[in-house]
């Protein structure tokens, strides 16, 4: 039995990928696993001869189509956008489908030095030996451009610009020159780069108009419509509760719907009928964090209640995810529980649970 917690993409899909791979006959660029059309299919979900592929993005399938096309491209993909919005997910995606292999990730951040983004060394091996290829330590960046495959760096706004800067060569010359050993690595067909952003972090590090004009932009947006994002949290959550084997039953619809509308109208700051004006709380109310909400009350549900999600379940992870600043974002939340939850027909139960833990 596999015992690991989180399986990679590619390892978790593997029989999607196979199936599409049999299955796809698009043309494919060189160095990818499938054809940019396949990859569409395996992000966005479809068929491939009897096997139903799951839908792993939720939302418009244009942005994955430009995203995938950006890879087939001498461009890098940013991908951009507020917190939660699919980003690192999407990234994790694309790489399994288009190279077979997610692994190759730099977590950017403000520590990343040019080491971590170019090369090390393994000081043993230099002193012992000088400077040689065996005491050279290649990043995950390094080793995608050996292997022709897609390179992940995250949160690329939080590293340092002048390590920043130390990707403009190689998106633009596709090498790396390592002078110690008057080489170079040349990036091989199927490379690419895959960088997300956060726009919370904008300004922190913002990026060089040099590095910008290397990558396309697609921005992520949060979801449109109140159905949608139900859909994207019952789909995870379902899926997380089976990889954690939660006891209990998937929940109710009706459960996610109203975390989920919690969520939008202090989001949004205002009521789903448009009708009441809200303070919104500090902190970024995204799917991924409603996709938690759910998640712990599966937890409580399943290990302490009947199984079956109820309002008690969910009304400890509303309060932990709205009220990051305990004085600000509890005036806000009471408010919101008093003006909104408590005269709402059928919210009774949910503004009792609310109450009792706040
Ligand atoms: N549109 C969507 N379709 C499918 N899943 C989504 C969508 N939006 C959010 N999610 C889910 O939200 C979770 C969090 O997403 P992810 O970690 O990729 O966000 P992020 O944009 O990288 O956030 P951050 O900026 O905080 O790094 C994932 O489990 C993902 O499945
Ligand atoms: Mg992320």
């Amino acid at each position: 039995m596999n015992q690991v917690l989180r399986q990679h993409a590619e390892v978790q899909y593997a029989e999607e990928l196979a199936a599409l791979a049999k299955t796809d006959d698009k043309p494919r660029p060189p160095g990818w696993k499938l054809s940019p059309w396949a990859v569409t299919e395996y992000l966005m979900g479809g068929r491939a001869g009897k096997l139903e592929i799951t839908p792993k993005y939720i939302g418009n399938r244009r942005l994955i189509e430009i995203a995938v096309a950006t890879l087939a491209t001498d461009r890098a993909l940013l991908l951009y956008g507020v917190p939660g919005t699919a980003k690192s997910w999407v990234s994790e995606h694309l790489a399994a489908a288009i190279a077979g292999d997610s692994t190759l990730l730099i977590q950017g951040t403000a520590g990343t030095s040019e080491e971590a983004v170019r090369y090390g060394w393994n000081y043993a091996k230099l002193l012992a030996e000088g400077p040689s290829r065996a005491a050279l330590v290649e990043s995950p960046l390094v080793r995608a451009m050996q292997d022709g495959k897609i390179a992940r760096l995250e949160e690329l706004t939080r590293i340092p610009s002048d390590v920043q800067d130390t990707l403009i060569t190689i998106l633009s010359e596709k090498t790396l020159p390592i002078p110690e050993l008057s080489t170079e690595v040349q990036a091989v067909k199927g490379f690419n780069l895959i960088a997300t952003a956060n726009n919370k972090d904008r300004g922190v590090n913002e990026l060089s108009s040099a590095l910008k004009r290397r990558f396309n932009t697609v921005v992520l947006p949060t979801p449109d419509t109140l159905e949608e994002e139900v859909e994207i949290v019952s789909r995870r959550v379902e899926s997380l509760g089976k990889a954690l084997e939660l006891p209990g039953e998937k929940p109710a619809l009706e459960e996610i719907r109203r975390v989920v509308t919690v969520f939008r109208e202090l989001r949004d700051g205002v009521t789903a009928d448009g009708k009441t004006k809200l303070k919104s709380p500090s902190g970024t109310l995204s799917t991924a964090e409603a996709i938690s909400v759910v998640g712990q009350g599966m937890a409580l549900a399943g290990h302490f209640g009947d199984g079956s999600l109820k309002a008690a379940d969910i009304a400890s992870g509303l309060v932990g995810a709205i009220v990051k600043d305990p004085v600000q974002d509890r005036v806000v939340y009471l408010e919101y529980l008093e003006t909104v939850v408590k005269e709402r027909p059928g919210w009774k139960d949910l503004y009792r649970a609310c109450r009792e833990v706040v």
